[in-house]
């Protein structure tokens, strides 16, 4: 099966906090995109965007609700299937970058091929076009300590995809950038996004980030809606 022919659904999710006494942030929250799909989630403060989208790339479980990409249901797999899940099919950019210090730029990347089994050796090639596609062909060999903020994110975003997945989660990636870097930075994602036709879902405070965004969908009071 090809990334083109893989759609996501989440149908019915529910997540509950601290037992019965405690709060429910999502209510059965159903969310359904097509292959090459992307989608924008905004919502206040502590609402529960990035629960769901951990939910949907496998880092948390439901309490109740389904998930499904293409063929692969995370949460019927056991725990060695949902780790090879979440690594095979699964990029995510988070709001701080998590590269690790001491390794370079390229080393960063590849970190996600290292889990698991290995590849067939073509990784180093496909991290160096990544970072040529991002536009850090010239810093390879950098530091992360070495880049700004957005070229770190950028790297985030590589190592994201290095493994071809086909969904890409993006919580708040442009939280801690300016706001033209932020721009450029959100639309370096929607177009490796085109490109790869993987399914992108992006949470953000900015409606104008939101923008960009084939579809926009506000989380609030544990229930999803269509529009921002
Ligand atoms: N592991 C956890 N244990 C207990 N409560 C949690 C846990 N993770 C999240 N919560 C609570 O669930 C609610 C939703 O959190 P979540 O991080 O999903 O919100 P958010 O919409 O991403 O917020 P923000 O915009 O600030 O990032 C919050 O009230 C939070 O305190
Ligand atoms: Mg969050």
């Amino acid at each position: 099966m090809t990334t083109a022919t893989i759609d996501l659904v989440a149908e019915n999710i529910s997540k509950r906090y601290g037992g019965a006494n405690g709060v429910e942030v999502l209510t059965r929250v159903s969310l359904s995109l097509d292959a090459g799909a992307s989608a924008a989630i905004m919502g206040p403060s502590g609402c529960g965007k990035s629960t769901l989208l951990n939910i949907l790339g496998g880092l948390e479980s439901p309490d109740s609700g389904s998930v499904r990409l293409g063929a692969d249901e995370p949460f019927k797999l056991d725990e060695r299937g949902l780790a090879r899940f979440r690594n095979r099919r699964v990029g995510f950019v988070f709001q701080e970058h998590h590269l690790l210090p001491q390794c370079s730029v390229l080393e960063n990347v590849l970190v996600p091929t290292l889990v698991g089994e290995s590849d067939d050796g073509s990784v180093q090639s496909r991290g160096t076009a990544l970072l040529e596609r991002v536009g850090l062909k010239d810093r390879m060999s950098h530091r992360p300590g070495e880049l700004s903020g957005g070229e770190r994110q950028r790297v985030a975003i590589a190592r994201a995809l290095i493994n071809e997945p086909a969904l890409l989660l993006a919580d708040e990636p442009t939280g801690n950038l300016d706001e033209a870097t932020a721009h450029r930075v959100a639309d370096l994602l929607r177009e490796i996004q085109s490109d790869t036709k993987t399914i992108l879902v992006v949470v953000t405070h900015s409606a104008e980030i939101a923008g960009r965004f084939e579809r926009r969908l506000s989380l609030a009071g544990g229930v999803l809606q269509a529009g921002a």
